[in-house]
């Protein structure tokens, strides 16, 4: 059974500028490995991809933490790899180390990247969204997402995660129109990606700049606003009911920049934002979405109440959508998860 949020559309209401209480609350990564029902169904496949492909198992992935908890948004359940996969390059996830993919970095490798097949590969996802819309009750919004140009290019150069992006900091200095022509696909497949998503069913559209802070604020300008600004000047222009959430994850005094220029509706804020400064210097202008830190979720106990009470009573007074400041981590209890939602949803 699915549970109906106390009152629909809460989601839309605060992204659309209203003061909601109790505020929404969705979490990144609310799908994964610290549900034993998840790890159940990922046991099925081979692989992490295999799952992101299958649109019965991922739409019922995505569906689980909606039939244990009252959350206000379904996200569909994928990954932003998915898009360097649709281009033709080779990924893998490899169990216990994360993402591997072949490297791109020269101008042979890029030119093997195809667009072409890239609806086709991406089907399954919005095979998958179709089904979650189905199954969900209209008052509760899917999410659609995808990685920002700038995220997904730092993992298909690197060839995976990396600690401070370097190769692909390189790769934008050494070769900045290389890196353009690579940053500038990115932005027409994730345009057509989070096109398809709205029309399989999502209604709200969530950009993971999840290495957003690695670069200087020269950089930041050109490789992280200007591609976001385009991408969301595009869906506005095709799609204008459907909010779009920028989540520049470390971009620190930058976030203000990111808000005024790129665009989007709401700003996903990370655990290092203090709450005084996002409720000043953010909320006044634009949604914000956040910032519990991972690892007090992780921890529960009084301290985790504390900070949730900080939280709803610093930023619970304008437009809010609860969540962490990035996703849950894999060792979290599901019974924190479920005393964070009834603390929030106590308001
Ligand atoms: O519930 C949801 O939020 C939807 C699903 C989702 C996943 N990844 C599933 C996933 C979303 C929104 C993402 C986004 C994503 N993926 C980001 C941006 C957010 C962030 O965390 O910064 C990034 C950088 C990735 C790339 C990625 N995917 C990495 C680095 C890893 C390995 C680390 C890990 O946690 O294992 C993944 C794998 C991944 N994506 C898993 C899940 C549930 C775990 C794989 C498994 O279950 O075997």
């Amino acid at each position: 059974m699915l549970r109906v949020p106390t009152s629909g559309k809460r989601l839309l209401s605060a992204l659309s500028g209203q003061s909601v209480s109790p505020p929404p609350i969705w979490l990144m990564r609310q799908a994964g490995r610290y549900l034993p029902e998840y790890r159940e169904v990922r046991g099925k496949v081979a692989s992490f991809l295999d799952l992101c492909l299958n649109p019965e198992l991922a739409a019922d992935v995505t569906l689980q933490p909606l039939r244990r908890f009252d959350l206000d948004a379904a996200i569909v359940f994928s990954d932003i790899l998915i898009v360097p996969y649709a281009l033709g390059q080779k990924v893998e996830f490899i169990e216990g180390e994360g993402p591997r993919l072949e490297p791109v970095r020269d101008a042979r490798s890029f030119a093997l990247l195809d667009r072409a097949r890239a609806p086709d590969l991406l089907a399954p996802v919005y095979a998958t969204l179709e089904r979650v819309r189905a199954a969900l009750p209209p008052a509760i919004p899917v999410i659609g997402f995808c990685g920002a140009p700038w995220t997904v290019a730092t993992y298909m150069i690197e060839g995976g995660g990396s600690k401070d992006q370097a190769e692909a900091r390189l790769l934008a200095y050494r070769d900045p129109e290389l890196f353009q022509r690579l940053i500038d696909l990115l932005v027409e497949v994730s345009i057509d990606y989070l096109l398809g998503q709205v029309s399989a069913g999502a209604s709200v559209l969530q950009i993971f700049d999840s290495w957003a802070g690695s670069l200087p604020d020269d950089g930041f300008a050109r490789w992280c606003v200007e591609p976001t600004r385009t991408m969301v000047r595009r869906l506005k222009a095709e799609v204008p009911g459907v909010p779009v959430i920028g989540f520049p994850r470390g971009a620190g005094v930058l976030t203000e920049a990111y808000v005024t220029e790129t665009g989007v509706d709401a700003i996903g804020c990370d655990t290092s934002l203090p709450l005084s400064w996002i409720s000043d210097r953010l909320q006044p202008h634009i949604p914000v979405q956040g910032n519990l830190d991972p690892v007090l979720l992780l921890a529960g106990g009084p301290s985790l109440d504390r900070r949730v009470e900080e939280t709803l009573s610093a930023l619970g007074g304008g437009p809010f959508i609860f969540n962490l400041g990035h996703g849950i981590l894999p060792q979290t209890p599901p019974e924190h998860v479920a005393r964070l939602i009834s603390l929030v949803k106590r308001g």
